[in-house]
């Protein structure tokens, strides 16, 4: 995998089978591309979105509060009562038991991440359902069992601690519960991957290979030789029973589709574009693309880092491209420049958009929720079990964590 230059060469995207259905429109209830909305969306042209949204948050008071990702729309996210990464996020949302509603201005996978650490009584809304996550696609259930049986017939399993990144279905949550394992974020994937050390002698990794990589070699010290990347389209993930025995991070074969897109070609580039720029990458980017770079983390790192230095400093930020504009404008005294030179939304967190929080809100004005995330009882028990290891851990601020 690695050359003797230690660069590693880029698992290029997997075909994606499932094209994304029209905003709000179509049906696939196996896979989270999206369902019919179940009533009109109001025409994104209307002029009077602004003053209906403002007005249905009224008429709501504290029964909702809504959630902001730091990649959704400015319309979006003018609205949410508190902004954050998914971590963050994910603790805002246990820490809200008077809120009857949580709207999610965000992803699948978070909002599921929600209902489990929120009480019974809370419902979680997500405004579009399509808005899932390729990465988090990139994981089924049934590939991660099978990918269990074949590190049992390997004799590996006992000593394999699975760890899943957020970004993954409440399924492979609660997997990675019932196994020994825990969740982690951007945030707290250093810690959790040491935790896991500590529990056992090698790690299988979901779904996100470059942040298993960039953790465990970069945070823990591994050599790119101690990885394997287990690929569910071949038989036995296209490792040997040998190479498996050899490993200590099994990564899933999967990544982000927004991350993924920046080379170490864009660094130098930029390097040679803005002398004395900083660059700061998310930990969802390519190992070769995060050794380059200065800095590595997650969104809230980055906006904090960014906000905190010198005035006339220039950087390049590898990260969606809606919270670099937000955060070129909030630093009208530095120069920030995107590290791509091409265009890069995460076109699902912009399914989200002011129609569907319009839709949304008025519908629970109205008294009907709707687009309602619910993950069945014994899933979000044994995902529950994976979250809390994660916010248990030494340096990862416990959420309230209502039952
Ligand atoms: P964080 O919010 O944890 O930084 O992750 C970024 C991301 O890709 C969310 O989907
Ligand atoms: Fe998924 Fe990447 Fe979009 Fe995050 S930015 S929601 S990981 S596709």
């Amino acid at each position: 995998m690695a050359d003797s230059a230690g660069t590693v060469a880029f698992v290029d995207p997997e075909p994606t089978p499932l094209a994304l259905l029209l905003l709000g429109h179509g049906s696939d209830p196996d896979s989270e591309r999206g369902v019919d909305c179940p009533g009109t969306l109001p025409a994104p042209s209307d002029p009077g979105l602004v003053e209906r949204a403002r007005a249905a948050k009224d008429a709501l008071g504290d029964r909702v509060f809504i959630l902001g990702h730091h990649y959704q729309r400015d319309e979006v996210i003018a609205f949410a009562d508190v902004t954050g990464d998914s971590f963050k996020l994910a603790q805002q949302a246990a820490a809200h038991p008077e809120a009857d509603y949580i709207v999610f201005c965000g992803v699948h996978f978070m909002a599921e991440s929600a209902d489990i650490l929120t009480s019974s009584s809370q419902q979680v809304v997500l405004p579009d359902l399509a808005a899932g996550c390729s990465m988090a696609d990139m994981a089924e259930i049934s590939q991660v069992e099978e990918c269990w049986r074949v590190l049992q017939e390997a004799g590996v399993a006992d000593v394999t601690v699975p760890i899943t990144y957020m970004n993954s279905t409440a399924a492979i949550k609660a997997f990675t519960g019932r196994h020994g394992g825990a969740v982690c974020t951007s945030s707290n994937a250093e810690r959790s991957l040491a935790w896991a050390f500590e529990q056992g002698e090698k790690v299988l990794f979901l779904p996100d290979q470059h942040l298993g990589r960039n953790t465990a070699v970069r945070d823990l010290g591994l050599s790119l030789d101690d990885c394997v990347v287990y690929n569910p389209n071949k038989p036995n993930g296209g490792l040997t029973a040998e190479q498996l025995r050899d490993a200590r991070m099994i990564l899933w074969r999967g990544h982000c589709s927004v991350h993924g897109r920046f080379t170490p070609d864009c660094v130098d580039e930029v390097r040679e574009r803005i002398p004395g720029v900083t660059v700061i990458v998310h930990p969802e980017c390519r190992y070769d693309v995060v050794k380059k770079a200065d800095v590595v983390g997650s969104t809230e790192k980055i906006i904090a880092t960014i906000s905190a230095a010198a005035p006339g400093t220039a950087w390049a930020v590898g990260t969606e491209l809606n919270l670099v504009k937000r955060l070129a404008l909030a630093n009208p005294d530095k120069e920030i420049a995107y590290l791509d030179r091409t265009v890069c939304y995460c076109s699902t967190m912009n399914r989200i958009d002011l129609p569907h929080l319009v839709w949304a809100l008025e519908s629970l004005v109205a008294g009907t929720v709707v687009n309602r995330i619910e993950v069945d009882p014994d899933t979000a028990h044994w995902a529950r079990v994976a979250l809390d290891r994660m916010l248990a851990l030494p340096g990862v601020s416990t959420a309230a964590k209502p039952d």
